[in-house]
Order: C-alpha cells, then sequence, then structure tokens
C-alpha cells in the first residue's frame, strides 16, 4: 500500500470514489481518498500525519493493547427516528464528532468519517496513556541500549506528561535475564505492547515467548527451562519499541548517533533479504531489517542478522597479499592488483580461470564475469560451492519473484530443502502466504520441513525419487494418478486437485548427497504445469 495519497481539499463524489473502491475521509480538515477498509492509523499515515503508536506494526495484527494512537473520529451524524437526513451543498451528510477517543489502528475507515490526530480531547487522551506507561517503566535511558531511538523515549518527550505523580516503589524484575544465545529480557522495561510475541505466535510460528500472569503482575516471559530457541529471534529485538529485548552482539557497543549506515542485501542464502548495515569505527555493529516489500518484509532470520559477527574474526583477511619468496606478505591494493595484473599479462586466456564468490549479490557476480569474459578474456567461470543446481537448468526455467509465489489463492510447490533451515525470510514470506492469504502449499521433500503443519499436502518421496513424484503429480492433474517414489496414488491424486490459481515451484536440492540431475528432472516435469514459474 502506497505511504502516502494525493490529499485535496475537495471530496471525491461519492459514486466516483465507491466506483474507485475508495472512500473519502477527512483528516485534520483535508479530505484525502483512500482504499475502504485502510486502518485508520494507515490513513494518517497516507495523510502525512503522525499519530504515536506502540503495538501496532505494518507486518501484525492488530491487539489495540498500549491505547497510545488515540484519534477523535467523526461520523455523518444519525436522524432522529422519523427524520431523514440532511445533506450540504455537495451531497456529503455533516460529520458529528464522537466525545470519546478511539484507536486507529484496529479501526478501518468509512465514506465521510472524520479523523482529528490534535485537539485538546486526543493531547488530553494520549497524556494520560503516556503517564501509564510509564507508571512502572524504569526510566534508565542513560544506561539502556534502545536509547536514542526509543520511540518510548521520544514520544514521552513529544506527547508524554512533563513530571511523574506516581511516587509509589515501582516493580523489579531480575535483569537482564539471557533468553536465547543472542537476546537479553529486561521485564521492568516492558510496555507490554505484545509485539515480540504477536512475531513469535503468527509470524514465525514458534510460540516461545509469551505473556504471563494477570493485571499489574503481567509480563513477558518464557517458559521455565526453555530457551527462546528460534530461528528468528533477533526480529523481536527490532520490533520491540522499548529497552525490553536487546541483542547480545549490539549491547552497549554504540547508541544510534555513532553509527554509519549502508544498505545492503544479506549474504547468508539466496533470498536476496534487504539489510541496513550499521557500522562504528570501522567495525560492523549490527544488521537490522530492512521493509523491502518484494522480499523480507523487514524480516531477517538470526543466520542473516548476526551472521555478520565472522566479519570480525581475527581470521578474515583485512589486507591484500601477495607472495614474496614463497612467503605471504600483506601489501596495498595498489601493488597487489599490479602484481595481479602482471601475472595475468601473457597468459592464454583459455588457461585461466575466474572463481567467484557463491554468496555475493547479482551485482557483484555480474561485475565478475564482466571482467573475467570481458577483459580477461575467459569463459573458465564457476561460482558454485557444489550444492547448486546446473546454470544452464536454472536460466531455461521461467521465473518467478517471491511475489507471486505468495499471490493470494496460488500454489507454491516446494522441491528442496527445508525453507526453514535454509531460506529463513524466505520461510517467513511462504508462511504468512499459507496461513494468512490462502495460498496453497504442496510439499515435494524427502522428509518434513518447518513448514510441513500448515501445507495443504506433504508428500515424502523415497530419498533421490522426487524427479519420480513430480512427473506423476504433473500427470495426476491430466486425471492420471499412479503410485510413485513411495507416495500412494490418492495422495497424488489429492495434491494434484488442491492446485489453483498462479503455481510457483520453490525450487532447489534436497541434500548435497542427492545428484543435481534428480532436481531438473523434476523441475522440467514441473514445467509442464500451466504458467508455472520457478
Ligand atoms: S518485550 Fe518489547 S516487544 Fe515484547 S511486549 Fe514488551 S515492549 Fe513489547
Ligand atoms: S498502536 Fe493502537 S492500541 Fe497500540
Amino acid at each position: 500500500m502506497a505511504d502516502s495519497a494525493p490529499a485535496t481539499a475537495e471530496k471525491l463524489p461519492k459514486d466516483l470514489a465507491a466506483e474507485k473502491g475508495l472512500v473519502n475521509v477527512q483528516v485534520d480538515d483535508t479530505w484525502i481518498q483512500v482504499p475502504s477498509g485502510t486502518r485508520m492509523i494507515e490513513v494518517c499515515k497516507m495523510a502525512e500525519k503522525e499519530v504515536p503508536h506502540y503495538c501496532y506494526h505494518t507486518k501484525l495484527s492488530s491487539p489495540g493493547n498500549c491505547r497510545m494512537c488515540l484519534v477523535q473520529m467523526g461520523m455523518p451524524s444519525r436522524p432522529a427516528p422519523g427524520e431523514s437526513p440532511s445533506y450540504e451543498d455537495d451531497g456529503y451528510q455533516q460529520i458529528s464528532w464522537m466525545p470519546r477517543p478511539v484507536i486507529a489502528c484496529a479501526n478501518t475507515v468509512a465514506e465521510n468519517m472524520g479523523i482529528r490526530t490534535t485537539g485538546d480531547l486526543v493531547e488530553e487522551c494520549r497524556n494520560g496513556v503516556m503517564e501509564f506507561l510509564l507508571i512502572n517503566h524504569p526510566l534508565d535511558c542513560p544506561v539502556c541500549d534502545k536509547g536514542g531511538e526509543c520511540p518510548l523515549q521520544d514520544q514521552t518527550v513529544a506527547f508524554g506528561p512533563g513530571e511523574s505523580r506516581f511516587v509509589e516503589e515501582k516493580r523489579h524484575y531480575e535483569k537482564p535475564i539471557p533468553i536465547s544465545d543472542t537476546v537479553y529480557l529486561d521485564r521492568e522495561r516492558c510496555i507490554l505492547c505484545d509485539r515480540c510475541t504477536r512475531f513469535a505466535d503468527d509470524v514465525a510460528g514458534d510460540t516461545l515467548i509469551h505473556f504471563m500472569d494477570r493485571g499489574n503482575s503481567t509480563q513477558v516471559n518464557t517458559f521455565p527451562d526453555e530457551p527462546f530457541a528460534s530461528y528468528f529471534s533477533g526480529n523481536t529485538v527490532q520490533i520491540c519499541p522499548v529497552g525490553a529485548l536487546t541483542a547480545k552482539p549490539y549491547r552497549f557497543k554504540a547508541r544510534p548517533w555513532d553509527l554509519e549506515e549502508t544498505i545492503s542485501t544479506a549474504w547468508i542464502d539466496s533470498v536476496g533479504s534487504r539489510v541496513t548495515v550499521q557500522s562504528s569505527r570501522n567495525q560492523v555493529l549490527r544488521l537490522l531489517g530492512v521493509d523491502a516489500d518484494s522480499v523480507n518484509w523487514g524480516w531477517l532470520s538470526d543466520k542473516e542478522r548476526f551472521g555478520f559477527e565472522a566479519l570480525n574474526s581475527e581470521d578474515r583477511l583485512t589486507a591484500p597479499m601477495v607472495r614474496v619468496d614463497g612467503r605471504l606478505e600483506s601489501t596495498g591494493w595498489a601493488p597487489a592488483l599490479a602484481a595481479a595484473t602482471d601475472a595475468l599479462r601473457d597468459v592464454d586466456p583459455a588457461r585461466i580461470g575466474v572463481i567467484g564468490g557463491a554468496r555475493l549479490t547479482n551485482e557483484s557476480q555480474y561485475a565478475w564475469t564482466k571482467l573475467a569474459k570481458g577483459v580477461l578474456g575467459t569463459d573458465n567461470v564457476d561460482a558454485q560451492l557444489g550444492d547448486g543446481l546446473p546454470v544452464e537448468a536454472v536460466l531455461g526455467l521461467p521465473r518467478a519473484t517471491i511475489n507471486q509465489a505468495c499471490t493470494p489463492g496460488g500454489t507454491v510447490i516446494l522441491v528442496g530443502p527445508d525453507p526453514k533451515e535454509d531460506l529463513g525470510a524466505l520461510f517467513l514470506r511462504l508462511r504468512h502466504a499459507v496461513v494468512n492469504d490462502g495460498t496453497t502449499l504442496i510439499e515435494l521433500t524427502p522428509t518434513r520441513t518447518g513448514l510441513s503443519t500448515i501445507a495443504g499436502h506433504s508428500l515424502h518421496p523415497k530419498p533421490g525419487e522426487v524427479d519420480l513424484l513430480a512427473a506423476a503429480l504433473v500427470d495426476a492433474v491430466s486425471g492420471d494418478a499412479r503410485d510413485a517414489a513411495g507416495v500412494p496414488a490418492d495422495a497424488i491424486a489429492a495434491a494434484a486437485a488442491a492446485i489453483s490459481g498462479p503455481v510457483t515451484v520453490v525450487l532447489g536440492r534436497a541434500s548435497i548427497a542427492e545428484s543435481a540431475a534428480i532436481t531438473v528432472d523434476a523441475a522440467i516435469a514441473l514445467s509442464q504445469l500451466e504458467g508455472v514459474g520457478f
């Protein structure tokens, strides 16, 4: 959804707005047209009006926990019984404002609705909410890792009371608690926004972090003696709006204003998640997910998020080296490049081979192959770890993007490794599509995967026989079901009958013990499905 919508001083004629699936909404005296059913808080964002919030997150459900997003809402007044509604000259009814505020994150807009994001009522209520949120908060910003990038800190300054009336003893908990190898919990700072628990339950499917107890004693915690052992735990740190969850690799390393930031691409797997790499004093200190709509939606696997620590390993080469008298010696880039150029200058190009990094981005791969083929004149290039598929096979298949795979009502056929283990961000996108958007998942994998519990059909062929199963599935679509690879014909027929909408195959080798030719044969079979992409 667009972040901003064209704001006009005029309302779109009612019929025209409805025809386009839009509704007229007045935000702080300006009319805008937005898709019907949009959440009020998103409409305010489109109108470039700030509404403070904590529990709301664009990629999560709206529990209405924190009550910080209060706005005043208005609707056309209802006529008294027996009376007709009165209209203004433009054909719209006058807005009557409600005497109490509503939360903007859990309510959607309707035709002719009015929203006020400021005013005495809204400001007084927000002030009260802030005061409640801060009652038990330790106010330890100077020693909190979130200081400088904390929405609670910022919004207390912007919308909160100047001083506290709370003189009683605040809650105290043991802190910080390492709830996993990488995440620390400081419960005193928690404002019970429910973001971490919703992420774990709804997005990752790892119900390992919860609220416990009730009322004033409610606290976020993990199960006794069970760590927060989720492959995606780092996302809870990123979305926690206070310093209650912190990441061990970043704790007390820097303040946000010390950090330099570079948008980049995660290099751990082939998903290509968007990340921002943050560094200080020439050392990478953390990676954060970027909300790239077509890729990872801001989520990262812990491998993507915390894998950067290898960059700071003492074993890593940090300078070019040349061999002098049989020994490798560090040198500068200019002498190293000169030595490489001298070594390559008089060599027959056919005798040169270039091995690129298998984990580089497409852009980097393009750059080094251009050097190899365009400058050195050699076709001897390779960039695989021995776990991939033949390039000619991959390039010959019709392509699909992650968004196409996650099309509501479409079908995903999984042939390959467990995405939860190897393609973390793709796992989260597929999981969302299956759970929320009615995408059908059919697994053709030798073992169960992290998606098996939500898959429509889990077919497990004997190892090395996925090609036979894929061919049988395609034949079953044409009504010719048979047993294949140890999977009974009726299970294959049921899976074939479930295929609907655009079909996307997530393709890879289930294990490197399995020949790439088997996966290629499976792909060739599945490529016969109508409109399929890979
Ligand atoms: S730990 Fe953070 S994300 Fe979780 S409920 Fe508390 S404030 Fe919200
Ligand atoms: S953001 Fe709306 S209730 Fe929390």
